[in-house]
């Protein structure tokens, strides 16, 4: 089968986060900025971490069936939902899991902030690696823990662990936790077995408990390997919390389904018992649905995308090198999200903010938001049709040429 990822797709009267809505005073405020009436006036959003394609038709396919039947109560997901799950950590990854491990979250983010208020006391430290997602943040700092930052080294265009700076962190007893992206957002690395195998030792060394949020893993670049971080050890697996969704592989973010994998029996209890705490019982009726869909028939649609998000970052890379010599792009290995270097601009984050959404009207996501680390940078999102990608940065370059002609002397 073949797909047109070509296709602007209608998202009016969505609510989509992505499309519809803009941050003003902090609050997210409905409008209808994007729409196309606004000729080039109209912000072309290429932040939050949602496709702008059609999802997958054997998904679509399985919702329409779904809804036919008109039966939308409480529901809990069956053997052939556990099975799918499975067989695709299995088949993908080379990791076979057990039905028990499995835990259902209404997305990754509630998952990590219910983590943190199940398995930490108010006052422990969680470690994370910024510039990283930043929701991270206020799941760590909502529930009375500190957060400690093990940030990247970034030499040579290229991100790092700091293993020094990390061994020196983990060794204070009050380190219970550390936040994993892997792969990263928004740096775009994926994390050798090596580097995770250090990452891992050092937790290990010092009891610190490793969640590993793996959201991004099926979002591959040709040339590189993902590992999960549980398959590298049978003690990495024990001492670890792994989170999984098909919420970016397939684009159904909105459909809030995702798969805790916990192995320790104990820590498992606890995160269920805290579940509880919150009120949440079964599971979305049309996001088990989709789950299953996507990874039992989904896959091909996968290939795919991601075929066109390359081809999309190469134009990408070739246009900024033609056309904006002042950015630096990072070179991704995962995710279809880049990070951007605009140090050269010499423009504080505001200025920067400012000529992007109201000399260039694009709207990306601004780096100092994934850490005091990333306030040089931008975050491009590249799963959209390749004429607005286009468009995007032809309108970055009239605004950065307007720029450079009315401050040079
Ligand atoms: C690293 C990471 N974790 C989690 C999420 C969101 O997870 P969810 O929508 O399942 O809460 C994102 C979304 O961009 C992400 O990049």
């Amino acid at each position: 089968m073949t797909y047109n990822f070509d296709i602007e797709t209608n998202k009016k009267g969505t609510h989509s986060i992505k499309w519809e809505f803009l941050f003003e005073n902090g609050r997210p405020t409905y409008g209808d900025h994007a729409d196309p009436k606004h000729g080039s006036a109209r912000i072309l959003p290429l932040w939050v971490a949602d496709m702008d394609f059609r999802c997958a038709p054997p998904i679509i396919e399985a919702l329409q069936k779904r809804a036919e039947q008109g039966v939308f109560g409480y529901c809990y997901p069956g053997d052939s939902y556990f099975e799918a799950v499975i067989d695709w950590i299995a088949r993908r990854y080379g990791w076979q899991i057990e039905r028990d491990w499995i835990v259902l979250t209404p997305g990754i983010v509630p998952g990590i902030n219910m983590l943190v208020q199940s398995l930490l006391q108010p006052g422990d430290k969680v470690l994370v690696q910024r510039p990283v997602y930043h929701p991270f943040f206020s799941a760590v700092e909502n529930n009375g823990c500190e957060l400690v930052s093990n940030s990247l080294i970034y030499e040579n265009g290229r991100y790092q662990m700091d293993f020094d700076d990390l061994a020196q962190k983990a060794a204070d007893p009050a380190l219970k936790m550390a936040i994993l992206c892997s792969p990263h957002n928004p740096v775009g690395r994926v994390w050798t077995a090596e580097e995770l195998r250090r990452f891992g030792e050092i937790c290990l060394d010092n009891d610190v408990l490793v969640v590993s949020d793996e959201i991004h893993c099926d979002l591959i670049y040709a040339g590189n390997k993902f590992t999960s971080f549980a398959t590298i050890s049978e003690r990495f697996a024990q001492n670890s919390i792994i989170c999984t969704a098909p919420s970016k592989t397939f684009n159904i973010a909105g459909l809030k389904t995702s798969n805790i994998i916990i192995i320790d029996e104990a820590l498992r209890t606890k995160f269920a018992k805290g579940i509880l705490r919150n009120g949440l019982m079964g599971a979305n009726t049309f996001g088990v649905v989709a789950t299953e869909a996507a990874y039992r028939h989904g896959e091909p649609w996968l290939e795919a995308v991601m075929a066109y998000i390359e081809d999309n970052f190469r134009f990408m890379s070739e246009y900024i090198a033609e056309n904006l010599p002042q950015l630096h792009i990072v070179q991704p290995e995962g995710t279809y999200l880049v990070w951007v270097d605009c140090s050269a601009l010499n423009l504080d984050p505001d200025s920067r903010k400012k000529l992007l959404m109201q000399e260039a009207h694009v709207f990306l996501n601004e780096g100092k938001t994934f850490g005091v680390e990333g306030e040089n940078f931008e975050r491009i999102n590249l799963a959209c049709p390749r004429s607005i990608l286009a468009e995007a940065l032809e309108r970055m370059r009239t605004a950065v040429d307007a720029l450079q002609i009315t401050s040079s002397p």
